[in-house]
């Protein structure tokens, strides 16, 4: 199925009719909450139709679903009720999170670089998986809380395997001079650690090279230098590793609006990898964006329009603090009207945020918009929501999920001012 097309100038997003879609969205938000803005919606069917992708293409493998690219609570549970889904956090807001959403403790793993005290102790106090461990700084605070707490720590060694990957210099973390993971010198030194550290138990090898990734090669790679380490744990330390993971990565080509925006070749990834880890240890990947980014899209209207040389600016409600991708990265996003007129321009799409770099798209050709108009920012599921703020006072907009049952189900509201003030004292 197409995931974005339009029949008779209406635009469907993966089947849906949008215009019928978006004026139920906004009846309800408006309705509940006496809201009129912009907003986040979502597809369930989406959500299982990608789930189902991985588990069927990747045959055995295991996957933790990276949190951090979407962490609605509403979604993470339906994300849990897969059984061969866990987790993949990033902070103890995260690890919180999937807890509460389902997630079994044995299927959260928790990787980053500065992990705090209270971090570690309630990864540990919850027996999660495993720790993911990127710094020998880490692994003795890991060690020495676990001896408090008087049990015994799952880690796991994150390595740099410096693979080269093509992708935006932002989002690469493979490589040597990044700030992730352990270099080989760690990766010696940790192995002496784990040695003589009965509180620490090895489980397993991982490694991410980089989000936004077309080619199978660097994870192949990737593979080949984790079994090749995990060859040296087993000859220092004679223990058997439970699973090897390979991080997320798995990229959308943001382009694409017909057909499913799978552009990744699993048939090739799996055959390769298997063939370099075998099939007795558990392999297991960290997918994030390839997951949620086609499972939703950004509601946002036409505010105003304003003539410039050469083009029109069109100023909608939806700014950087909403879905800071194309601000951060250069990303882009395709813009849709929900209803097509005839005739085209040239539009600068930007928000009310006070910054230049507020512009979701620059000299973009969209069919004649008027004032009012509804737009849908495509792809905009993942690393959308969960990287927005409150910049500008702007309230967290609302979440609004298609079931998979036709019903519209809003699993965030909108922020009220007052609880944006909540915190901040100023008697
Ligand atoms: N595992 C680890 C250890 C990671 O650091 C990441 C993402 C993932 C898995 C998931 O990667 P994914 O499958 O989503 O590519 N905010 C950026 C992306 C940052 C990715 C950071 N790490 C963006 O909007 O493009």
């Amino acid at each position: 199925m197409d995931n974005f097309s339009y029949s008779d100038d209406r635009l469907f997003w993966h089947g849906k009719d949008t215009v019928a879609l978006f004026q139920q969205a906004a009846e309800k938000l408006q309705k509940d909450f006496e809201y009129a803005g912009h907003f986040w919606l979502y597809q369930e069917e989406i959500l299982r139709e990608r789930l189902a992708l991985l588990e069927n293409n990747l045959v055995g493998c295991g996957f933790y679903y990276s949190v951090k690219s979407q962490s609605n609570l509403a979604l993470l549970r339906l994300i849990a009720a897969h059984a061969r889904f866990g987790a993949d956090v990033v902070s103890g807001g995260e690890l919180l999170r999937t807890l509460k959403a389902g997630f079994p403790p044995e299927k959260i793993v928790f990787a980053g670089v500065g992990k705090s005290e209270a971090e570690l102790r309630a990864a540990l106090e919850n027996k999660i998986r495993s720790i993911h461990v990127e710094s020998i700084s880490e692994l003795k605070d890991i060690a020495r809380i676990a001896d408090e707490l008087k049990l015994i720590a799952p880690v796991t060694l994150r390595l740099n395997p410096d693979v080269e990957v093509d992708t935006h210099k932002h989002i690469t973390t493979g490589k040597e001079e990044n700030k992730f993971g352990l270099s080989e010198n760690d990766f010696q030194a940790a192995l002496k650690l784990l040695g003589g550290l009965p509180a620490l138990r090895l489980v397993g090898l991982q490694a991410h090279i980089g989000s936004q990734l077309f080619d199978t090669v660097p994870y192949i790679k990737t593979a080949e230098f984790l079994k090749e380490k995990s060859g040296i744990v087993s000859a220092a330390l004679h223990v058997t590793l439970d699973y090897i993971s390979l991080g997320g990565g798995f990229g959308i080509d943001y382009h694409r609006l017909e057909g499913d925006a799978v552009n990744f070749d699993f048939a090739t990834l799996l055959t390769g990898v298997r063939k370099v880890l075998g099939d007795t240890i558990e392999i297991h990947f960290e997918p994030g964006r390839f997951i949620a980014a086609p499972l939703g899209v950004l509601a946002t209207r036409v505010r105003h329009l304003k003539e410039r040389s050469g083009k029109t600016l069109a100023i909608v409600d939806a700014a950087m603090n909403d879905l800071i991708r194309p601000m951060l990265y250069e990303a882009y996003h395709p813009i849709l009207p929900i209803m097509r007129r005839a005739g085209e321009d040239k539009y600068d799409i930007v928000g009310p945020v006070c910054e230049s770099t507020d512009t979701f798209a620059s000299a973009r050709t969209l069919s004649l918009l008027n004032e009012g108009d509804w737009l849908a920012i495509g792809y905009a599921g993942a690393y959308g929501s969960s990287m927005s703020s409150n910049f500008n006072s702007r309230p967290l907009i609302p979440e609004v999920l298609l079931t998979a049952k036709g019903g519209i189900r809003i699993i965030r509201r909108p922020q009220t001012l007052d609880e944006m003030f909540l915190t901040e004292n100023f008697a």
